[in-house]
């Protein structure tokens, strides 16, 4: 008999596409992007803005992280990770991109002080990772449609205490556009759209999230680089 198989859901769909990106076609720009090495100008300015976000997250966390037990979802090469554990955190970083949480292992400092960083492939939404003080997921959840974004804080909101800091790409009307436009072309596998949500929206649909309220947001552009920061705290 013919086993029969749940159909992969959009967000599945999203999530390998992405695993495929990140360790295939995107895989070196991205090693590059993360690192010391000379860009482009245009990518140096995605860098700057990258930066200023990973410092702004950062600052929204205790700055004692002792004890805690933080996720950091879509860890990518693993620079929020290793900031977080310097301060005493016990992260668990998971990428669904193994080549990335490979160079994210390797480029850890191996003294992490009371912190410690356990690097996992796989997806953020695994039950089996547990419960944390505090989730953190930096620009993973941009190429997810809105509908998906809600659906995954939510499901990451059940397994965590404290606060849960995400970064969305904000409508604009250009991004709008360039999004509109996109869709007209074939993309294949190269590169998945990033999908922009309305502040309004979102805040409204989060408003119906129980036990969790919006607190800070932060909208930070930086030449090719636009991303928004949001946190949700329990009430
Ligand atoms: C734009 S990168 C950002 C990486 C890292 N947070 C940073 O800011 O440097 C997005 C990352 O999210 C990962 N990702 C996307 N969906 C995921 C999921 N469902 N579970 C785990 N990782 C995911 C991708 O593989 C990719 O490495």
């Amino acid at each position: 008999m013919m086993a029969t198989h749940a159909p992969a859901s959009p967000y599945d769909l999203q999530r390998d596409k992405l695993a495929r990106y990140f360790d295939g076609t995107a895989q070196k720009a991205w090693i590059d992007l993360t690192s010391d090495a000379k860009v482009s100008g245009i990518r140096a300015t995605v860098r700057a803005g990258r930066d200023r976000m990973r410092a702004t997250l950062l600052e929204w966390l205790p700055a004692d992280l002792r004890r805690k037990r933080l996720h950091d979802a879509g860890c990518g090469t693993g620079a929020l990770s290793v900031d977080a554990a310097c301060r005493g955190g016990e992260v668990v970083a998971t990428d669904v991109a193994g080549g990335l949480v490979a160079i994210a292992r390797k480029r850890a400092p191996s003294f992490l002080g009371h912190g410690k960083i356990d690097w996992r492939t796989g997806d953020m939404l695994d039950e089996r990772l547990g419960r944390f003080d505090h989730i953190v997921a930096m620009d993973s959840l941009i190429h997810y449609r809105e509908n998906d974004l809600v659906a995954t804080l939510e499901t990451l909101g059940a397994r965590c205490s404290t606060s849960i800091i995400f970064t969305f790409a904000p409508y604009t009307p250009m991004l709008g556009a360039m999004h509109r436009v996109g869709k007209l072309f074939p993309r294949g596998n190269r590169s998945p759209a990033i999908v922009p949500v309305s502040e309004e929206s979102l805040r409204r649909r989060l408003a119906r999230l129980r036990g969790w309220r919006v607190a800070r947001s932060v909208r930070i552009a930086s030449g090719f680089y636009t991303s928004n920061a949001m946190e949700l705290v329990r009430t």
